[in-house]
């Protein structure tokens, strides 16, 4: 479907600390006509994160809110909001953002807050979790995209992506392949909920309108659904 003649977008707002490679695949996919969505502004907490350049690409507007100019986590976040309320997003969108965000604008967002976590949540919550992975012996791996909850990595997850751990693997190259299938479950969560496919009502999921008790499966390039 050709970009102008969409019925609805689904507006977004990407919260970035890094290299922005997910950022990216929702820029594909929107430019590809395969994601009716369009990002309202990208915002980053650190000046020198490479994916600020991938935005300016793609002619969309940035911001840098440094968190170390703000004296609390509560003014920092409170920068943010200023910047997004008047944007009115659908979601906002956090894609690789390496800041804890305060209950308040948990909040303030509630039900539009989405994350990616490098992970088969709940397994390993937080930091270095393709190495967790490897010094726990499993066999797969995977990411998790989730609604955003008070308790980091913890909320309601839509749709997980698993990757088969080999015997060779490192941090490094289990990393690589996450990032190869967040790449495609993103902007399709994103797509899903554009179609009004996926909804969140604060304490549940809702796939085509029933309860989500288990995540929906990404594999083969297609999702199932085990509920
Ligand atoms: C991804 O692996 C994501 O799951 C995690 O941070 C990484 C961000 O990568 N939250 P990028 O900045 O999108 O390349």
């Amino acid at each position: 479907m050709a970009k102008n003649v969409s019925p609805k977008k689904v507006s977004l707002v990407v919260l970035i600390s890094g290299d922005g490679s997910n950022l990216q695949a929702i820029i594909d996919a929107i430019n590809h006509h395969q994601l009716d969505a369009e990002i309202k502004t990208v915002i980053s907490n650190r000046p020198e994160a490479p994916g600020l350049r991938r935005a300016i690409k793609d002619n969309i507007t940035t911001h840098v809110i440094n968190h170390k100019e703000y004296p609390t986590r509560q003014a920092f976040d409170q920068a943010m909001i200023k910047i997004i309320d008047p944007l009115k997003p659908d979601l906002i969108i956090l894609a690789g953002f390496m800041r804890i965000l305060s209950e308040h604008f948990i909040d303030h967002y509630q039900n539009r807050l989405i994350n990616i976590h490098p992970s088969l949540l709940p397994k390993y919550k937080g930091l270095n979790t393709h190495q967790q992975a490897l010094d726990n012996k499993d066999i797969t791996h995977g990411s998790s995209v989730h609604f955003v909850s008070h308790e980091l990595d913890s909320g309601p997850v839509v749709i997980q992506a698993k990757i088969d751990i080999h015997h060779t693997d490192n941090a490094k190259d289990l990393a690589a392949r996450v990032l190869e299938i967040e790449h495609k479950i993103y902007p399709l969560t994103i797509q899903l909920f554009a179609q009004n496919r996926i909804k969140f009502n604060g304490n549940q999921v809702l796939f085509d309108n029933k309860p989500l008790k288990k995540p929906l499966l990404w594999k083969n390039e297609q999702i199932t659904n085990n509920n």
